[in-house]
């Protein structure tokens, strides 16, 4: 059979098993039964990004049955082949979405199944800044399980996000090799049609991020192309149902790697690697993916998929704990002079001469010197801290500055790992991310006890007070410039942040510091300077070198842009928000969700289908992404009245926001404890219940003016 057949009979047969699992669903259930998949607000996302039509019953399902049919013609051309693939594509989707059938939970560990349009917009800023360099779809089974460890092992160490797709997933579980997203390495399902739900992440990218508008199957194929770093490793023997998914995957512009001798190769789309050991780099080189190479001469891998690696108690040889015993991580600018670079010094016990399961004091200072470096950038090196000790695997790290928390796990101790190892990743990381401003880069760990209180005390708590009141100082009135960021632009063509000192970037990373050292770091990069001498309307915080700027850096996508409103002229959004803000009508106030909460809100929708009305870069008054941060900040909606417009949040975010929040509508309207004020979902997520609440609450936003 010749490669045009084979797509044809695989397409073939997929459409046969479609058509005959929805005719017994429809049989079954009546056309009238709901079809969805969970969280997320695109229906069938691959079918709704592809057609433009949101899919919902059975009966519609159907008649969806009959497009994909059209897709299906069998001229001997590269676009029947291509469009062949993708209605496979769209059938493995409408086989799986039945397993979904009455909320049906058809995937158990170690197994995903469909990922939640959060996790996609979660990955926005991985995918963005390189750390997740690209997405590999691994299907079928390699030749050993060995092989397989090795294969999935070698893209986690590079960062690449590892999905997988049928007998790989048994082989690396005899193994033993722990998966999961917080490793990034996702089993999706072990029938090759749950390959539906990683193309699913793809499609919906380009509805989020890119602003594809949904039916417009060109731009679609266009951005995933262009912009999704995927590729697919597919192992002998491939059948022609596998094929043909493989032909939809060469339709998105994902390259397909073999080890099927035999197989009839297209340059640059469908390669033949005989040999497992090569699949990392053929893949890379096939989708031309650059990796960053960080050497650190430490026992156990670095990598940024380790990030997310939790240590449990009785995993764990050592740990040290800022809440229970003195702590503290710090970054201190010096004079060349004082520093000799990479000296790393152990001042106290190493971790072989701690007992185990101990809980034990440790304190680091990181000494820098440089001539461009700015004590501005202390808090930016320092913050991460928390990010490269993590990225060592079997070493866990959560919070910062004097409160933070280490565990190393007994693997990681017995292969050699110690605590001067820590010092040789904080050395490597900052040297090389901070280039631009460290020169020189000396490392001092204590674990003495006294020493741990002297530095905890003496040192860093009065610098972190410095910080806090130079923080506090820090207003947009107060600065002479703010900073763009475009950092999202390689999924959000023409989205731009404005960071200022009162509202950092929607994806809760970039603060006006983070963006001022980034500016330093790289002049030519995602932040630039902005003027803002020329202001247009201070009430809604309209600046004519702002409109500029954005203009600018959005290619013209975009001309005016308000720092303080979200009705008029408000600032985009990209895709990766923490939090969505939306209005609700009934009390003249707005509702925040954020992405970490599942449940419903007041305004009938969940996060995933606030967030799906706004982004992609496109100004959409009365929808806004922001940062969490964002929310106790003066310049929050300060056109709309501010802060006191806010009346519901999900319990978590508003105790999270909680202390600042109270504060700010203290200073602003001398109201006590705010967020007694303000609904969440144990009190309503209704909006009739929740007016009752707000006014018996006396809530302020009762008494403004209507928004719309
Ligand atoms: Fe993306 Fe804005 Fe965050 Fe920059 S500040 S990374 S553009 S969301
Ligand atoms: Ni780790
Ligand atoms: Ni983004």
């Amino acid at each position: 059979m010749t490669l045009f057949e084979t797509v044809f009979s695989g397409n073939d047969a997929v459409y046969g098993l479609t058509e005959g699992a929805v005719n017994a669903a429809i049989e079954q259930h009546g056309a009238d039964k709901a079809v969805s998949f969970p969280n997320t607000a695109y229906c069938l996302p691959c079918y709704y990004a592809v057609t433009g039509v949101k899919v919902k019953t059975l009966g519609e399902l159907k008649e969806a049955l009959g497009v994909v049919k059209t897709l299906m013609t069998r001229e001997m051309r590269l676009n029947d082949v291509f469009m062949s693939g993708v209605a496979t594509a769209l059938c493995a989707e409408f086989i799986e979405v039945l397993k979904y059938i009455d909320d049906a939970e058809p995937y158990t560990e170690p197994c995903y199944g469909h990922l939640a349009d959060a996790v996609i917009r979660e990955l926005g800023v991985p995918l963005v800044t390189g750390d997740i360099p690209g997405v590999a779809v691994i299907l079928g089974s390699a030749p050993t399980k060995e092989e397989a460890v090795a294969l999935v092992k070698s893209y986690q160490a590079q960062g690449i996000l590892v999905t997988l797709v049928g007998g790989v997933i048994d082989q690396v579980a005899e193994a033993g090799m722990k998966t999961g997203a917080n490793l990034r390495v996702i089993p999706l399902g072990k029938d090759v049609t749950s390959v539906i739900h990683v193309v699913s992440v793809a499609l919906r990218a380009a509805l989020i991020f890119g602003n594809v508008t949904p039916g417009d199957a060109a731009n679609l194929m266009k951005y995933t192309f262009e912009r999704v770093p995927a590729f697919v490793n597919a192992f002998a023997p491939l059948d022609d149902v596998i094929v043909a998914c493989g032909a939809g995957a060469i339709a998105l512009g994902f390259p397909v790697i073999t080890n099927q001798e035999g197989v009839s190769t297209v340059p640059k789309s469908l390669i033949l690697q005989p040999d497992v050991s090569k699949f990392n780099a053929t893949s890379l080189e096939a989708r031309d993916i650059k990796i960053k190479i960080t050497n650190i001469d430490i026992p156990v891998a670095f990598a940024s998929a380790f990030e997310g690696e939790i240590i449990r108690r009785g995993d764990m040889q050592v740990e040290f704990d800022g809440s229970r015993v003195d702590c503290a991580e710090l970054v201190q600018s010096a004079e060349a002079t004082e520093i000799e670079d990479h000296k790393i010094t152990v001042i106290g016990p190493e971790a072989d001469e701690m007992e185990l399961g101990s809980k034990n004091s440790i304190a680091y200072v990181v000494k820098v010197a440089g001539k461009n470096m700015q004590s501005d950038f202390e808090p930016v090196i320092e913050r991460k801290f928390h990010n490269y000790i993590n990225c060592i695997e079997g070493v866990y790290h959560t919070g910062q500055r004097d409160m933070q928390r280490i565990r190393i796990s007994k693997d990681a101790f017995h292969a050699g790992f110690r605590l001067k190892h820590i010092g040789e990743v904080l050395y490597a990381s900052v040297k090389n991310e901070f280039d631009a401003v460290v020169d020189k880069c000396e490392v001092v760990i204590y674990t003495d006890p006294a020493e741990c209180k002297r530095i905890r005390h003496e040192v860093a708590v009065p610098t972190f007070n410095k910080r806090d009141d130079r923080l506090k100082s820090l207003t947009d009135e107060s600065v002479d410039v703010y900073y763009s960021c475009i950092l999202c632009q390689a999924f959000s063509p023409s989205h731009v942040c404005v960071v200022t000192p009162e509202r950092l970037g929607l994806c809760g990373a970039v603060s006006w510091l983070d963006a001022k050292a980034t500016n330093e770091l790289d002049p030519n990069g995602p932040c630039q300077v902005i003027t803002k001498e020329k202001c247009i309307d201070e009430r809604i915080g309209e600046y004519e070198d702002v409109n500029e700027a954005v203009r600018k850096f959005s290619q013209g996508a975009l001309e005016e842009v308000s720092l303080y409103s979200i009705m008029e002229k408000p600032m985009t959004s990209c895709g990766c928000f923490e939090c969505i803000c939306g209005i609700e009508p009934f009390s003249n106030g707005v509702v925040i969700t954020n992405r970490e909460y599942a449940g419903m809100t007041p305004l009938g929708m969940t996060f995933p289908e606030l967030a799906s009305m706004t982004g992609g870069g496109v100004q959409t008054p009365g929808f806004m992404g922001h940062g969490k941060h964002f929310i106790g900040s003066k310049k929050f909606m300060k056109a709309e009245g501010g802060i006191e417009r806010i009346v519901w949040m999900p319990k978590e975010l508003k105790e999270f926001v909680a202390e600042r929040l109270n504060q700010t509508a203290k200073e602003l309207y001398g109201i006590d404890n705010f967020t007694d004020m303000v609904g969440d979902e144990t009190i309503a997520t209704d909006p009739e219940e929740l007016v009752a609440f707000l006014t018996e609450k006396g809530h302020p936003a009762l008494g403004l003016d209507p928004m719309m």
